[in-house]
């Protein structure tokens, strides 16, 4: 039987997260796969550290990063660099991630060049194109152009069903919970040397969206500051994007508050470990809502509207916003009442059991018996 080429595309941290565990159940099988990694490296620092962490290699790296750099020469750049590179491997298949700009310009650039295409983490919708901006039209169109959708949830299968989808969807839970899985389990880490205060509660704070810069980010900056002054007993830790955007407002409104600690973006694995020892996580990441719920850390999402539904429904998440007022009343109440804490400090896993890579590859191994055009 000839073996299956497998070509997996990402650029971004997430990404290449959420793709690791699916790589490593493809290199296990080399007696069935060719896998091919190519990254485009749309982020450079924050994907080294995890290409490092899950000793990936890439066979090819186009390492696009510009300082600041905007959607359309993020997506000419990779629209262009992946025709030659589908051009000259041909691959039976490219897998994509998500929702990210990388994730839709190869898409397109797999289309163009009649390659199938598999994406992971299929059919998340908000039904808002602007929120959040520009992922949700980018996972549209990716679903649009793949043939396979590996999709994490039942909300996601029944959104790509409703766009008119009948054929390729597998649900498969989300490749995340693997990730961190695999992560809890073989990696400890000392939080001592991040220079927190083992004697005050932690909350954890990230965000990075393009529609929370500005005033949004202001906001919630603000909120940091009223909750610290409120709350002399907490201290806030928040690993700073690299984006300049959120970097200018961050560091201009928080640098030198008492008990507020901004720190480079970390590692997966001192990440984690900081998750589990936080009290509340605030974040507008996608990642960061489905990895909480199942550590039993309530979390607040700063934005107004979520394409992850399933944790609010089992009352780990709640959507607080990017107003100041908001996020301060809702942080508040989590900090004085316990029945409110301990309603949303519960581990549930609506996202994912650990075995999502496992699925995709066994969706992949009966493409072996069958032409995939
Ligand atoms: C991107 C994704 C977003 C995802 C996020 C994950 C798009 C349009 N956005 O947003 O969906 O949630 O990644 O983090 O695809 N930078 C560095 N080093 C890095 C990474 C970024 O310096 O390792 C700086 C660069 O100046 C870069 C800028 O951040 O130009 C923006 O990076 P970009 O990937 O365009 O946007 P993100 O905000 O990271
Ligand atoms: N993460 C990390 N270090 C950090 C912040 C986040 O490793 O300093 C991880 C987090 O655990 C999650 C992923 O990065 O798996 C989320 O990435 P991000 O928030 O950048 O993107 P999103 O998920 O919103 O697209």
């Amino acid at each position: 039987m000839q073996k299956l080429k497998v070509l997996s595309v990402f650029g971004t941290r997430p990404e290449a997260i959420k793709m690791a565990p699916v790589i490593m159940k493809l290199q296990q099988q080399s007696d069935l796969f060719i896998s091919i990694i190519c990254v485009t490296a749309q982020h450079r620092e924050m994907l080294d550290q995890v290409l490092e962490l899950f000793n990936i290699k890439p066979d090819i790296d186009l390492d696009i990063m510009k300082h600041n750099q905007d959607l359309w020469s993020l997506t000419s750049d990779v629209l262009l660099k992946m025709k030659d590179i589908y051009q000259n491997i041909n691959p039976d298949i490219v897998l994509v991630h998500g929702d990210t700009t990388t994730t839709f310009a190869a898409s397109l650039s797999a289309f163009y060049s009649k390659t199938p295409i598999g994406h992971v983490e299929a059919g998340l919708r908000t039904f808002n194109r602007y929120y959040p901006f520009p992922e949700e039209i980018n996972r549209v169109i990716t679903d649009a152009l793949s043939s396979f959708y590996f999709a994490p949830t039942d909300r996601a299968v029944e959104n790509l069903q409703k766009s008119g989808i009948t054929n390729g969807i597998h649900k498969t839970g989300n490749t995340v919970i693997d990730a961190l899985i695999h992560t809890v389990d073989n990696h400890a880490y000392n939080l001592a040397q991040l220079g927190l205060n083992p004697g005050l509660k932690t909350i954890l704070l990230t965000s990075h969206r393009r529609e929370n810069f500005g005033e949004p980010l202001h906001n919630i900056c603000k909120a940091v500051k009223v909750l610290v002054e409120q709350n002399k007993d907490i201290q806030v830790v928040y690993p700073v994007h690299k984006n300049p955007n959120v970097q200018s407002t961050v560091y201009s409104e928080l640098n030198n508050t008492d008990r507020v600690l901004l720190i480079d973006p970390l590692n997966y694995v001192p990440f984690v470990n900081l998750m589990k020892s936080s009290y509340i996580i605030l974040t507008d990441s996608g990642g960061v809502q489905e990895e909480a719920p199942s550590l039993g850390k309530p979390v607040l999402v700063l934005r107004d509207t979520t394409e992850r539904p399933e944790a609010i429904e089992s009352g780990t998440v709640k959507l607080a916003g990017s107003n100041t007022d908001k996020i301060v009343k809702n942080t508040q109440l989590l900090l004085d009442s316990d029945y409110e804490y301990e309603k949303m400090a519960k581990a549930v896993n609506p996202y994912g059991d650990g075995l999502a890579a496992e699925r995709i590859v066994n969706v992949l191994k009966e493409q072996l018996l069958i032409p995939l055009y």
